[in-house]
């Protein structure tokens, strides 16, 4: 097997699903990872809409999620400056890319992907949006010459089926795709829910990052404890109330709880009225950005625009390039003209 090409700059690249709003698991699981590496080099994020269709049939609460996602991420810490903020669907050249990919796909390696094959094995009927979600997802990373990929353990499969396809049209037709890396995020940080189970939507055990203060208030007041007397001393770990306030508290204030577990003689009361004011203080700044950018529509819609408008850049020439290989030409005065600078950037790219 040939050596890998020497890396290319560091590009980063992820997409986020817009199929609810952000809870605690989304941000301290992924979010925060995802904005802390808009640092480490040019950085794509996008709001992958088109992947949201295969679960979101209401076009009203779709336009809502994606637009609550791009104030949410912007909030949050998600610089537009630095990084290229867009949402999947302003760039129609990598669902066009998706078909080059998807006739370089064998059927048989979509079907051992866990998302259509999880949802056939409970007896659900999949559709072909969720069959080539892989396929959709590939050309999300191929059309930006992305080199990592920062994504939770349940897409690593996916980014190595974009590596497959990546590989076997560069074999076809040349060296035409970089070939991505996926960054796994901290797989420690698995956000435990009001009811000590993974944090997800599916079991309705969320605590929203943005939602009313009363409302998370009365969240955090009925997450579940065990019925040990007070007295008795308790081990801080493993324990889902104390790792939540982990996530919250200054280092300090966490210091200060395990001794309170070990010593015994404090009611979960006290503990949740701390978790209550650790996590305002912590989303505080972030709430304000919020507020702030929710006054301004027109700035959301700028920094989106910015950002379609850059990757459709960057994605226009990776698809130029990926038609040109593969023999379908651009004549002048038939369909969209070729991009400005489709050639192969220096150092970049590689075979399999
Ligand atoms: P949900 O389980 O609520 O549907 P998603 O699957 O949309 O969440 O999550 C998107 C990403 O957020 C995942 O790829 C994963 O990286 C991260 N994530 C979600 N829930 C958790 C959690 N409880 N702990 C850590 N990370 C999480
Ligand atoms: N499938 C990813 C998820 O559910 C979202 C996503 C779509 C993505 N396209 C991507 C992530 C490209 C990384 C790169 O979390």
């Amino acid at each position: 097997m040939p050596a890998e090409p020497s890396p290319s700059p560091l590009r980063v690249l992820s997409g986020i699903q817009p199929t609810g709003r952000f809870h605690w698991g989304n941000y301290f699981g992924a979010i925060r990872q995802y904005i802390e590496l808009q640092t480490a080099g040019d950085a794509y994020y996008f709001i992958a809409d088109l992947h949201a269709l295969t679960t979101v049939r209401e076009p009203a609460r779709l336009r809502a999620l994606v637009h609550d996602a791009a104030v949410d991420l912007v909030a949050l810490g998600l610089d537009p400056e630095r990084a290229t903020l867009f949402v999947q669907s302003d760039v129609p050249e990598v669902t066009e890319l998706t078909w080059l990919l998807m006739t370089v796909t064998p059927m048989g390696l979509l079907e051992r992907c866990h998302a259509y094959k999880d949802k056939k094995a409970r007896g659900l009927a999949a559709d072909a949006g969720l069959f080539t979600y892989p396929v959709l997802m590939s050309a999300d990373i191929l059309a930006y010459d992305a080199t990592v990929v920062p994504v939770g353990e349940d897409q690593v499969q996916h980014i190595e089926v974009c590596r497959d396809l990546a590989g076997t049209f560069n074999h076809l037709y040349g060296d035409v795709f970089t070939l991505p890396k996926p960054r796994l995020v901290e797989a420690g940080a698995r956000v435990p829910g009001t009811d000590g189970q993974k944090m997800s939507k599916s079991y309705e055990n969320t605590i929203d990052v943005f939602e009313e203060p009363a409302v998370q208030k009365k969240k955090i007041m009925r997450i579940t404890t065990d019925s040990r007397p007070m007295e008795e001393p308790k081990d801080p770990a493993g324990d889902h109330l104390f790792a939540l306030h982990e996530l919250v508290a200054t280092p300090t204030q966490r210091a200060a709880l395990a001794d309170l577990y070990r010593r015994g003689g404090f009611g979960y009361g006290e503990v949740k009225k701390a978790l209550v004011e650790a996590a305002a203080r912590f989303f505080a700044e972030a709430r304000q950005r919020r507020a702030d950018l929710e006054r301004d529509p027109d700035r959301i819609e700028a920094i989106l625009a910015a950002g379609a408008a850059r990757a459709r850049a960057q994605a226009g020439a990776v698809l130029d390039r990926a038609r040109q290989a593969c023999g379908l030409e651009r004549r002048p005065g038939r369909g969209r003209p070729r991009a400005a600078g489709s050639a192969r950037p220096a150092g970049g790219g590689g075979s399999p």
